[in-house]
């Protein structure tokens, strides 16, 4: 998936105390265990690299990407046809000729390019763009391991969205796997089988695993098209081939949540509550201000490629945001100045928990240290949250016409 799966968790880079955001999208890869394929450039995780690189593997264990898990009963009950006579399965009939046309299949083809790119990029620009692979990578493999294990629990009750939940899972390995085969042009890969059994999995109820996998999907296609677009534009920040895929490959996530649209459509009660637009807020803000927070640590990485990091981000937002108005109940107002005021309030906050990590204070003086500045990001958290929202979705639930075409 293009998973931007964010949650209000303190987890961060540094410290498993320090109140970040964590997100299995845009989040430190933590629990990712590099092996190196070559002797010149070995990970600080490798087993041989000692104890000091040892230490770094368990810390780094600790700060996991989050691998999300739900419960599978309830996706039964609710993808049950005789139950729930609000799913409309010609549209998921339809929705499943379009994942078996397979618009990708030949799409995610290597050359020469990328090993040759990968060789020029060097300096600090070489980390970050090992550290953007890797954070990408796990992503889509998080979407694989979700998605597959829906397609196998859903099977009985289901076989039609089950088959797409499987073809959605087929899409995200592509996606992880050529990733990962970008690693190794920087001589890395991603332990994905480690990654698996690492399991720091995140139980979320279905209803919130639609919220936020939808957002996901949706953010990581204007992601995608975003960095795409800009660099077809200015083909002279184009430093790696990998960009160049982004236009077929956001079709993808575009589809996968176009098919989460679908499953919340066909489960009114999660669209046509008051509970329902307050959880439709208060993922937007998680997801938004995740991934604005995550990426203003790194602005290294898309001055790279050109980009203004906030710049890129706001559009990013405000383009998911409307498409998002288009499902959900509710979404933020992000189009109010207020909105990215606050965001770059949280990012300087977050700026000083994280200076406080990096200094030599022993760790009961950084906790308390830490506290005010807690407290000052949640009160601006809150803040945001509870700025006026903007009324959203297409279609009046209440009546639950199971015939109503979307
Ligand atoms: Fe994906
Ligand atoms: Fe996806």
């Amino acid at each position: 998936m293009a998973t931007e799966m964010a949650l209000v968790k303190p987890i961060s880079k540094f410290s498993s105390s320090t109140p970040i955001f964590s997100s299995s999208r845009y989040g430190k890869l933590t629990t990712v265990r590099m092996s190196s394929t070559s002797q010149s450039q070995p990970s600080p995780t490798t087993k041989s690299a000692g104890k000091k690189a040892a230490k770094t593997a368990i810390k780094e264990t600790l700060l996991t990407p989050r691998f999300y898990t739900t419960d599978f009963d309830e996706m039964e009950t609710l993808f049950n046809t005789e139950i729930n006579r609000n799913l409309n399965q010609s549209e998921f009939e339809a929705l499943l000729q379009e994942f078996k046309t397979d618009y990708n299949q030949t799409h995610f083809v290597r050359n020469k390019e990328f090993k040759e790119a990968a060789d020029k990029i060097d300096g600090p620009l070489r980390q970050i763009f090992v550290e953007f692979l890797e954070r990408s990578c796990t992503a889509e493999f998080s979407g694989f391991l979700l998605y597959k294990e829906l397609g196998r629990r859903l099977k009985k009750t289901n076989p039609v969205v089950a088959e797409i939940f499987s073809l959605m899972s087929r899409d995200e390995a592509r996606h992880a796997g050529f990733l990962n085969k970008g690693l190794s042009d920087f001589n890395l890969a991603l332990d994905l089988g480690f990654l698996t059994k690492a399991r720091k999995y995140t139980f979320f109820k279905p209803k919130f695993i639609f919220y936020a996998t939808y957002l996901s999907e949706k953010i990581g296609y204007w992601r995608y098209i975003t960095i795409y677009r800009h660099l077809k534009e200015n083909p002279e920040y184009q430093c790696y081939p990998i960009f160049k895929y982004f236009e077929n490959w956001c079709q993808d996530e575009n589809r996968h949540g176009d098919f989460f649209s679908a499953l919340m459509k066909a489960q009114p009660q999660f669209l046509n509550d008051w509970k329902a637009k307050l959880w439709s807020r208060f993922f937007c803000l998680s997801v938004y201000v995740t991934m604005y927070l995550n990426d203003c640590q790194r602005t290294a990485f898309y001055e790279g490629i050109g980009l203004n990091t906030k710049e890129f981000d706001m559009h990013v937002i405000i383009e998911t945001n409307r498409t998002t108005a288009r499902i959900f109940p509710a979404v933020l107002d992000v189009e109010n100045p207020e909105f990215k005021r606050r965001l770059d309030k949280m990012v300087e906050i977050n700026e000083k928990i994280l200076a406080v990590g990096e200094t030599d204070d022993i760790p009961l003086v950084k906790n308390l240290k830490r506290i005010p500045l807690i407290a000052a990001l949640a009160s601006e958290l809150l803040a945001t949250y509870l700025m006026p929202p903007i009324e959203s979705g297409s279609v009046d639930y209440a009546e639950f016409e199971p015939q109503l075409v979307y």
